[in-house]
């Protein structure tokens, strides 16, 4: 059998590339917008980077990382996510030194080894951006804020923002205690997962999918009851600023995230529309971060959007008005042997001036060049045969109204770029 991409990888191209040419456009305008810059990490780091940011008991670190040994002994990871990435350069490179707001943003692929299905791969995209300095609800809001615009920008509707908070680590390990102790009671009716989860990563238990779960998971104790004034205080600021900004969400008490990292705000934004993948993005404050990396206390927050599962949230919103893209450039076509060459040089020119040119490598039949000039879906075509040839003029044709005017050659660009 013929070599094949690996499982759980795509090939991107023909018309899905202009889908992906679109939201890379909308994310860096966004981003822009936001006063954001793009940050480029390398797409493998040292495995202990993600052991110790994302966590050794979520399923990131313990069963979906692509970690190798290279030549040199050392143990590597290709990038799972993109924050802790960005936090050990932002360590490396004293970043906060000098400008002691970072706001950076980043798009590229990403590595989990999880049971391929539509809208999950094992190589797949995020765009995100990270706020690195700031303690305040501001910055959540500004996040999620950026987050939404991104979404609504390309075009997508159909999502929910869901939002919570996970308090202070101290908040935290009190709460883990008494879900321990909740679930220990009810550990007969969890599903085999939940049961060997419940003691290192209790609180992933309260995300499960599993409907055995989530029936003992309705009983069990809430977080938001063990939330301190400062982070209640803190979340209710992130909501006002939500709320003036007219950006709607639910609060939804048992989102928790698979990351380790978060405290504080998280939200994920959710949908209906693409069956069992319904994260399309999600984030939050992770404030811990930088000492668990050895950087010192440095307050964060951040979100990540799957370009994939937003474009096929699109494709599923506008599956009605999928329209052929509008026709653009021109033809070249060589109406004999004669013309090749100075076909070719005529559309050198034309390209140097910004035009889109195609032209016949395959030396077909004129009406072959015709047909090959439809497909490529071109607004104009231009003909150069013997006696245009012999004085130094084109045939050029409207591809939309069928209209067609000989000019000299040195003019075609007023035709085409008039269109253009
Ligand atoms: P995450 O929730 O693990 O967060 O991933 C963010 C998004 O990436 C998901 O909502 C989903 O759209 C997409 N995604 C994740 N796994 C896959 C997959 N296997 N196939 C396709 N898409 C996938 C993070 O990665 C955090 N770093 C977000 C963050 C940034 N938190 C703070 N700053």
């Amino acid at each position: 059998m013929s070599i094949q991409a690996v499982r759980g990888t795509r090939d991107i191209h023909g018309e899905e590339m202009q889908k992906w040419h679109r939201a890379e456009q909308v994310f860096r305008d966004v981003a822009v917008a936001f006063s954001y810059q793009e940050y480029r990490t390398p797409i493998f780091e040292q495995t202990e980077l993600f052991k110790r940011g994302v966590g050794q008991d979520t399923d990131i670190v313990g069963k979906e990382m692509y970690t190798f040994e290279d030549r040199g002994g050392d143990s590597l990871t290709l990038r799972p996510e993109m924050t802790a990435p960005i936090v050990r350069a932002c360590m490396e490179h004293s970043l906060l030194h000098h400008n002691p707001i970072q706001r950076l943003w980043y798009a590229g692929p990403q590595f989990r080894y999880d049971r391929p299905q539509k809208g999950r791969y094992r190589q797949f995209h995020q765009f995100g951006a990270e706020c690195i300095g700031s303690p305040h609800p501001e910055a959540d809001a500004e996040i999620i804020l950026l987050a939404y615009e991104a979404l609504r920008r390309y075009g997508v509707t159909s999502f929910t923002l869901e939002i919570n908070s996970l308090g202070t680590s101290d908040v935290r390990s009190a709460y883990r205690a008494a879900l321990i102790a909740f679930l220990e009671q009810h550990a007969g009716q969890l599903s085999e997962d939940s049961q060997k989860r419940m003691h290192a990563n209790p609180l992933r238990v309260l995300d499960s999918k599993d409907e055995r779960d989530k029936t003992v998971v309705a009983q069990a104790p809430l977080l938001r009851d063990y939330l301190d004034d400062a982070s209640r205080a803190h979340m209710e600021a992130v909501l006002v600023l939500l709320d003036a900004a007219g950006v709607p969400y639910r609060v939804n008490p048992y989102l928790v995230r698979g990351l380790d990292y978060y405290n504080h705000i998280v939200f994920e934004f959710t949908t209906d529309a693409l069956g069992t993948q319904n994260a399309i993005g999600g984030g939050g404050r992770y404030d811990p971060l930088f000492s668990i990396l050895g950087g010192g206390e440095q307050p964060a927050v951040g979100f990540s959007i799957g370009i994939e599962r937003m474009i096929l949230l699109h494709d599923a919103e506008h599956a009605d008005t999928a329209e052929k893209p509008a026709p653009h450039g021109v033809y070249i076509s060589a109406i004999g042997d004669q013309a090749r060459l100075p076909v070719q040089i005529i559309a050198l020119r034309l390209r140097r001036k910004g035009v889109h040119v195609v032209t016949d490598l395959l030396r077909r039949s004129v009406k072959a060049q015709m047909k090959d000039a439809n497909r490529e879906n071109v607004a104009f075509c231009v003909m150069i045969g013997e006696s245009e040839l012999a004085d130094q003029t084109a045939v050029v044709k409207n591809m939309i109204t069928g209209e067609q005017v000989t000019v000299e050659q040195g003019n075609i660009e007023s035709v085409v770029l008039q269109h253009e």
